[in-house]
């Protein structure tokens, strides 16, 4: 039993722990393999919304349906969805042979290797919010060999009214910089060109540990690291977003002009019940300070529609906001009761029909920001690192700008890993078509 595959679900998170799974399982001598042939299916879930989770269950019930008839493949369940449900999933499906919540990776490697379909399953799950088992494993076994996430920051203290991610990832826990910067430093003398610190709310990092060493004192020492190209970082949250960030922005190039700051609604009133921590007026004032220090930022926002009790006004609020702020991406959701959150047990819960209704006018409304926003691109140049083939058309590859905007522009595989100096030809909603300067 020496074959495994891995399929990661959800945010950025996952993929940096797909990626030290994939990392650890080859370490033990292990091969990836698709997962038809695979002895061990690990998946890597997700529960921020429910549809993410139903999607999960169905290919549970497929690897099961088989693993019925044949003992193969065993599935390894990690993740959020794993903490949530996972000891349910291994009741209904047989397959589900062991079972990891996100604080306890560090145990799955050697007891994927321990897997037999005569013992019960295992469960390492994070009973306790603040313990913390980690994989000590430096990604080196990527998707993507010129770009890498590193975590900076594990679980979430702001508990938003909606939100299952402090439930399933624990409490925030940043991790040592000195760990932060020996993995970085790996990466880059493994060819890492482009490096994206991750935590659901990066501008916390260092709050717990109470030393005076925040989230702009890691950017600027991982930004001074030699040999790095461009250095980004996601999720920033409103409130802790502060001005020390946006200097060391302001004096450093190689750190990418691109925030994602989720407003996730325009209401003050559905903000306060959402519990986040600010009004818009607030958000609107940050992202004019911000605009003020970097004019060339992008900014990217999230946004949630149909929270319980969003009347038809408050709705009005989201989007005369996505209007006024035109920000370049919005990732839109449909409010979905997460069971044990706060806003699962408000009234107003909004219907399905109202909510998808909003959901639709929402994004054309941002898909004719972005088209007017990408038509004011043509002309314009920029130098993109090229990190893939497109997703359509022959001897057609991709890459990004400092701002995070996709350029799709002719060439092969040799380019990737490469700064290529580009000029826009053309733009549509979601992309830019360039030529080589
Ligand atoms: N830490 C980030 C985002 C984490 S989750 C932040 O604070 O913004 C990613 C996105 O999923 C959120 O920004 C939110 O827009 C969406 N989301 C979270 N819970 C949700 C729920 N119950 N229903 C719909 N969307 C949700
Ligand atoms: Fe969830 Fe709020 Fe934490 Fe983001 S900041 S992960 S939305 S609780
Ligand atoms: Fe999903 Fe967990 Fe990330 S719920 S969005 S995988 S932190």
């Amino acid at each position: 039993m020496h074959k495994f595959s891995i399929r990661v679900f959800g945010c950025q998170m996952n993929s940096y722990d797909g990626d030290r799974l994939r990392t650890a399982m080859m370490h033990q001598k292990w091969q990836e393999v698709p997962d038809g042939e695979a002895d061990v299916v690990i998946l890597v879930t997700c529960s921020i919304r429910e549809k993410a989770e139903q999607k999960v269950a169905s290919e549970i019930g497929r690897y099961d349906a088989v693993y019925k008839k044949k003992k193969s493949p065993a599935v390894v369940l990690v993740g959020c969805m794993a903490q949530r449900i996972g000891r349910e999933m291994a009741k209904k499906f047989s397959c589900v042979r062991l079972v990891s919540g996100p604080r306890h990776l560090g145990l799955v490697p050697q007891a994927v290797t321990e897997i037999s379909a005569e013992t019960p399953p295992r469960f390492f799950m994070d009973d306790d919010p603040r313990a913390l088992l980690d994989l000590d494993v430096v990604p080196t076994a990527r998707t993507n060999p010129f770009k890498a996430y590193v975590t900076i920051t594990y679980g979430c203290d702001r508990f938003c009214s909606y939100c299952i991610v402090p439930y399933v990832r624990g409490r925030l826990q940043s991790r040592a910089a000195a760990d932060i910067l020996k993995e970085t430093r790996t990466l880059i003398d493994g060819g890492v060109k482009e490096i994206t610190l991750l935590g659901q709310n990066v501008d916390a990092y260092g709050k717990d540990l109470n030393n005076g060493y925040g989230f702009a004192s890691l950017l600027r020492d991982v930004a001074n690291q030699p040999g790095l190209t461009r250095l980004r970082f996601a999720t920033s949250h409103p409130k802790d977003f502060d001005e020390d960030i946006l200097a060391v922005m302001r004096e450093r190039a190689d750190i990418c002009r691109a925030i994602n700051l989720p407003v996730q609604a325009g209401s003050d009133r559905i903000l306060r019940e959402m519990n986040r921590g600010y009004t818009s007026g607030q958000y609107l004032a940050l992202v004019d300070r911000i605009r003020e220090a970097l004019p060339d930022v992008s900014l990217t926002t999230d946004l949630i529609v149909g929270f319980p009790g969003e009347t038809e006004e408050d709705f009005r609020a989201s989007y005369e906001l996505l209007q006024e702020v035109k920000f370049d991406i919005v990732h839109t959701a449909a409010y979905s009761p997460r069971e044990g959150t706060r806003a699962a047990m408000m009234e107003g819960q909004i219907d399905n029909r109202v909510k998808a209704a909003r959901l639709n006018e929402i994004n054309a409304l941002q898909a004719q920001v972005a088209r007017s926003a990408n038509e004011g691109y043509v002309g314009a140049e920029f130098e993109i690192l090229a990190d893939g083939p497109a997703p359509r058309g022959e001897g057609k590859i991709q890459g990004r700008t400092m701002t995070d905007k996709v350029v799709i522009i002719p060439g092969s595989e040799e380019d990737f890993g490469r700064l290529i100096p580009v000029r826009i030809v053309r733009a549509s909603h979601w992309s830019l078509e360039g030529e080589r300067i």
